[in-house]
């Protein structure tokens, strides 16, 4: 009996203590707590519920009656929803026809752009310039908070390390460093430190958690991992999502250490909630919580207890809260106490979003017409296009091209509109997107054009794209026919422009390829051109890294461009004929063959290195264990020569810094500019540690001739990590600091850090 009161006094200390925290915000508390108190179960466990009305799905169609739901209370928010008018209308449905009159939230992918597209996040992270990602998503949150939205499900921040999965091209890349810092920028964009503005939207940091490390690279499929590898290398960027104050977190599909993330109460609560503080709600992913039944963790009702005891709030088009969540409070298997503190975390997120003082802050018909494709937006929307370009290769200069050039521009990608958007584009509007040759016509450029084949010729992946929207049309001639076309064309040049890669659908969510190749029908196109004998601008356009060994050997160039956005076209134009120089680096590897995959610069040493001399060492039989192309790899139309490092002091203490200098010459022809990379080794460790880890970068403008000093400080926080207690602490001991313009290309100093 004494040890049970006991146990109450402590637990409700523990309650106390907890809640002392959540309330920053007393006005806040105070309004919900009454709110609360008129509430039922039913309204409560209605707060939870996220049904999908309107435009996109992107699995099994649940919601239904939808409307009446909203007005008896059932329902918290909903998604795929937006323009102030249907935003109106069912937000309306809630402030006028519901008991309490709680207003909804209105949720959307809002990933690179909602209606002015970005460049995707893969070839935005290769901008290494965090202003403009943060510039980028501050334009996404207005436009979409203009047009009825007050809840965005970005930013994506997996780490991926497998380019056969398709949701590459919505993330960061490989890096945890690089990740993270985009994490935090892109929520200051979204949220901009203050919810409550109407040019504001509650960012949700995805997937947590290690959605990007799926066997295979085939999506949805199961992850399996340390917890070393966890901390170390996958939960930073959701970690600074967090620490940067995201308003929400939604959880993966996969499975962590054999639980879903949906389920999992060491993910949800300890690790997110206990151990990094987190307050905001938690939303699942699209029906997550349903599926949780086919991983094998029991029927409806299983799942949905196990959800909400994991520390689940929101359920997104599942319905199973609404559906179980009474009959598991009526039998004591989740406590009231578990709906109550989801219920308020919703209701707070709203509060903080304003819609407690106006349920139509978000709705404008005038900020719609204002924000939405406003020509500050098209500008952003072609600088990142410019910025997010990577320059893979250009012998002897062939880029960037003259205007005296005859240039034949050959490729089903160069009138196209479509697939410049890419993937998760959801609200984009296709038929606004600039083409090449749009930009080649209104700058009147003289070209000449061929297709040179179709974008896909597979009939059964023709067939699947087509079914989601692909648009793409099969040109009536034979490829061999389309081919020939364009070797004439070719013929008469002196430079040929081929524009080629996937189309939008072959990267994104369920777009896993086991082939990341050129189809081969456009590889024929670029064997006859090549038989021209006329050098050849290879300008890709894709979602991931591709493998690119024959045409990394036969192209005179090639410009990776992703899939650009709204203003693709103009953007690569500009780059094409120099009004603008490429910086992007890349932020994921190129691989040399599939074979090579999962390939990343920063994995550990194994304990028998690559010896090509030695028979018994780590390697393949067929092809170097290099990359085609490495992370932080990309080139300017301009050289930087890089002078010698130096360190400030050889040993580095405690709350000291030591700075590492190093001068970067633009001895080019062009003002560019330049992303200096700082890698780190820790040389000895308790646990074996990556062969380099990026620690800092700095994107730098240098005008021809001129020479820059970048310097970095470093200090103890950046030799941090994760041992085998998972405490994070530097050893002491000896540590390589890499300076240079990839992660293959550096220039090494050493070292100590003292205790
Ligand atoms: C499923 C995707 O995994 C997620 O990223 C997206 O936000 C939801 N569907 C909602 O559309």
């Amino acid at each position: 009996m004494m040890l049970r009161r006991l146990l109450v006094i402590v637990l409700s200390v523990g309650f106390f203590v907890a809640n002392a925290q959540n309330s920053h915000d007393p006005k806040m508390d105070a309004f919900i707590r009454e709110l609360m108190s008129k509430m039922t179960l039913e309204e409560k466990l209605g707060q939870l519920n996220l049904p999908s009305v309107g435009f996109d799905v992107t699995g099994p169609i649940v919601s239904q009656g939808v409307e009446e739901k909203i007005k008896k209370g059932l329902v918290g928010g909903v998604f795929n929803t937006f323009t102030p008018n249907a935003v109106k209308k069912l937000q309306e449905l809630a402030v006028n026809n519901s008991r309490l009159k709680i207003p909804l939230l209105f949720g959307y992918d809002v990933i690179h752009g909602h209606k002015t597209i970005f460049p995707i996040n893969l070839g935005l992270a290769a901008s290494w310039d965090m202003a403009l990602v943060e510039n980028v998503a501050k334009a996404s949150a207005a436009e979409a908070a203009a047009d009825g939205l007050n809840w965005v499900y970005s930013p994506m921040v997996d780490i991926a390390r497998d380019p056969r999965w398709g949701r590459v091209s919505e993330g960061s890349g490989e890096d945890p460093y690089l990740g993270a810092e985009i994490a935090k920028a892109m929520v200051n964009g979204l949220q901009q430190g203050d919810l409550s503005k109407p040019t504001t939207v509650l960012a949700t940091v995805k997937h947590f958690a290690l959605y990007g490390a799926g066997e295979a690279g085939r999506d949805y499929n199961t992850v399996d991992m340390s917890r070393i590898r966890m901390f170390n290398e996958y939960f930073l960027p959701y970690k600074a999502a967090v620490d940067a104050g995201v308003g929400s977190v939604m959880t993966s599909f996969n499975e962590i250490e054999g639980v879903p993330a949906s389920g999992n109460k060491w993910l949800l609560t300890d690790l997110l909630r206990k151990q990094w503080g987190y307050k905001g709600m938690i939303v699942s992913d699209y029906t997550s919580i349903n599926e949780m039944m086919a991983h094998g963790m029991g029927d409806a009702k299983a799942v949905t207890e196990l959800s909400l005891n994991a520390g689940m709030d929101m359920d997104m088009v599942g319905e199973l809260f609404i559906g179980y969540g009474a009959e598991l409070v009526k039998s004591g298997k989740v406590s009231i106490e578990t709906i109550d503190a989801a219920c308020r975390r919703i209701l707070e997120a709203k509060y903080k979003l304003g819609l407690f003082k106006d349920p139509y802050l978000y709705v404008s018909e005038e900020r719609a017409k204002a924000e939405i494709f406003s020509a500050d937006k098209l500008a952003l929307s072609k600088d990142a296009a410019v910025k997010s370009m990577v320059l893979l290769k250009n012998d002897q200069q062939i880029l960037p091209l003259q205007t005296s050039q005859k240039v034949a521009f050959i490729g089903p990608l160069v009138n196209d509109q479509r697939n410049l958007i890419g993937s998760w584009s959801a609200a984009g509007d296709w038929k606004q997107a600039v083409s090449i040759q749009a930009a080649l016509d209104a700058g009147n450029y003289k070209y000449t054009y061929a297709k040179g084949a179709n974008l896909v010729e597979d009939p059964a992946l023709l067939k699947r794209l087509n079914d989601h929207d692909g648009r793409i049309e099969s040109d009536p001639l034979t490829s061999e026919k389309l081919i020939a076309q364009a070797v004439k064309v070719a013929k008469k040049a002196d430079v040929v422009v081929a524009v080629l890669g996937e189309a939008f659908g072959m990267s994104g969510e369920a777009a896993s390829r086991s082939d990341i190749g050129l189809p081969e029908h456009q590889q024929k196109l670029l064997k006859a051109l090549k038989a021209t004998g006329k050098p050849i601008v290879l300008v890709l356009m894709n979602g991931r890294p591709l493998t690119l060994s024959w045409e990394d050997q036969n192209m005179s160039a090639i410009l990776e461009t992703w899939f650009g956005g709204t203003k693709a076209g103009d953007a690569i134009v500009d780059v094409l004929y120099g009004k603008a120089n490429p910086s992007g680096k890349l932020s994921m590897t190129f691989p040399r063959s599939v074979g090579q995959i999962p390939i990343y610069y920063n994995h550990k040493n194994t304990g028998r290195p690559m010896d090509e001399n030695q028979k018994y060492t780590s390697k393949y039989l067929d092809i170097p264990n290099t990359p085609l192309y490495a992370f932080g790899h990309g080139l300017s139309y301009t050289q930087f020569t890089y002078g010698t490092p130096e360190l400030s002091a050889t040993s580095i203490q405690p709350n000291q810094k030591i700075t590492l200098t190093v001068p970067v010459t633009n001895s080019g022809n062009y003002d560019g500019e330049e992303v200096v990379q700082l890698y780190i080794q820790d040389v000895v460790g308790s646990v074996t540690r990556p062969v380099q880890e990026l620690k800092a970068f700095k994107k730098v403008k240098i005008a021809k001739g001129q020479t820059v000093q970048v310097s970095f400080d470093i200090t103890v926080e950046d030799l941090k990590f994760y041992n085998a207690d998972l405490t994070f602490d530097y050893e002491a001991g000896k540590f390589r600091a890499m300076v240079g313009t990839a992660s293959d290309k550096v220039q090494t100093l050493t070292f100590d850090a003292v205790k």
